[in-house]
């Protein structure tokens, strides 16, 4: 398949790209940024989100689209920095899909990544893609973000916008930040530790967009595992398999303090259930969090 990604720099998209060129894939990469350090074989077109369509020639031969661009979630939200979390997805998204609207020749499928921010904070509620999308910041732009994936479906693409939980990999993303004061015995829960944390391996993430792209399914998937534990959970677990106390907990004052808004992030309860893609007849490698741990930090 000719597939073009966005956001193939970043943690899921570095891994996608090793996973479909292994798999005699022929990639295209949209990026801000010239395509120097590209493996051989990757076609690079440089393409900001925020000025427009994509360059035809980074479309034109495409049977897939993978979008992963965004601006980084985890940082502290200033007005600027909101604006250009919502922009770079919801624009960006809009001038992709622009991008593809003018091809002669479409592509089949569109594999867009969304977030579980979409369901906000919901407590003990069990999350499925049924589930209403809450209204707050993140929730909001998480609606706009997959509303303007799915317009890609009018033009007679198939469109799965996967809802991403919290991604485990030691290399980047939150368990990298993590890691550093849980490897020095001072980590511990945040707030009370009971808020339900969606989390799943990037090796997972990235089989399921590959198996949203081969197979004939359509609509959102929860991108997170099917053992979703709480806070308190993911802590002791940790600490387990790091063999270090974690007896720390950071209040959620301190939490707010340090992070600004962005805390809701940290103190959101999401217990999401991947029933899209069971339900599609995709297997986990790793279901549940202590093995997800162990190998990602094995
Ligand atoms: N990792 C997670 O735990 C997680 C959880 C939920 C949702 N997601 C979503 O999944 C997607 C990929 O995640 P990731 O962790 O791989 O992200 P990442 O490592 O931060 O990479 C995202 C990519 O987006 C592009 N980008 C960065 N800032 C941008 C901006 N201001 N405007 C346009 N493009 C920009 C960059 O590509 P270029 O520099 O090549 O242009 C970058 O490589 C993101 O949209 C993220 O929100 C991730």
């Amino acid at each position: 398949m000719n597939i073009t990604l966005t956001g193939a720099s970043g943690l899921i998209g570095g891994r996608l790209v090793e996973n479909l060129r292994k798999a005699g894939h022929t990639l295209t990469v949209l990026s801000r940024r010239p395509a120097d350090g590209l493996a051989e074989g990757i076609a690079g077109v440089i393409w900001d989100p925020m000025q427009g369509p994509p360059p035809e020639e980074g479309l034109r031969h495409a049977d897939a689209v993978i979008h992963l661009a965004g601006e980084p979630v985890a940082q502290r939200w200033s007005e600027n920095v909101k604006r250009r979390i919502r922009n770079s997805r919801v624009v960006g998204t809009r001038n992709l899909v622009a991008g593809i609207a003018k091809l002669r020749n479409r592509p089949g499928v569109l594999v867009s990544a969304s977030a579980v921010g979409y369901y906000g904070s919901r407590g003990e509620e069990e999350l499925r893609e049924s589930a209403a999308p809450a209204h707050s910041y993140l929730a909001d732009v998480c609606t706009e973000w997959e509303r303007e994936a799915c317009a890609a479906e009018g033009l007679g693409l198939r469109v799965v916008p996967i809802r991403i939980g919290v991604v485990l990999d030691a290399h980047g993303g939150a368990l990298k930040s993590m890691l550093p004061p849980f490897r020095m015995g001072v980590g511990g829960r945040l707030g009370d530790g009971r808020q339900w944390m969606s989390w799943i391996h990037l090796a997972d993430l990235a089989a399921m967009f590959e198996y949203a792209l081969e197979h004939p399914v359509r609509g959102a998937w929860n991108g997170a595992a099917p053992g979703a534990v709480r806070n308190a959970e993911f802590t002791r677990e940790l600490a387990r398999a790091l063999h270090r106390p974690a007896v720390f907990p950071v209040p959620t004052l301190a939490l707010k303090l340090l992070y600004g808004e962005m805390a809701e992030i940290l103190l959101a309860s999401q217990r999401v259930v991947p029933a899209a893609a069971l339900a599609a007849g995709f297997r986990f490698q790793f279901p549940e969090l202590a093995g997800a741990l162990a190998d990602v930090l094995g």
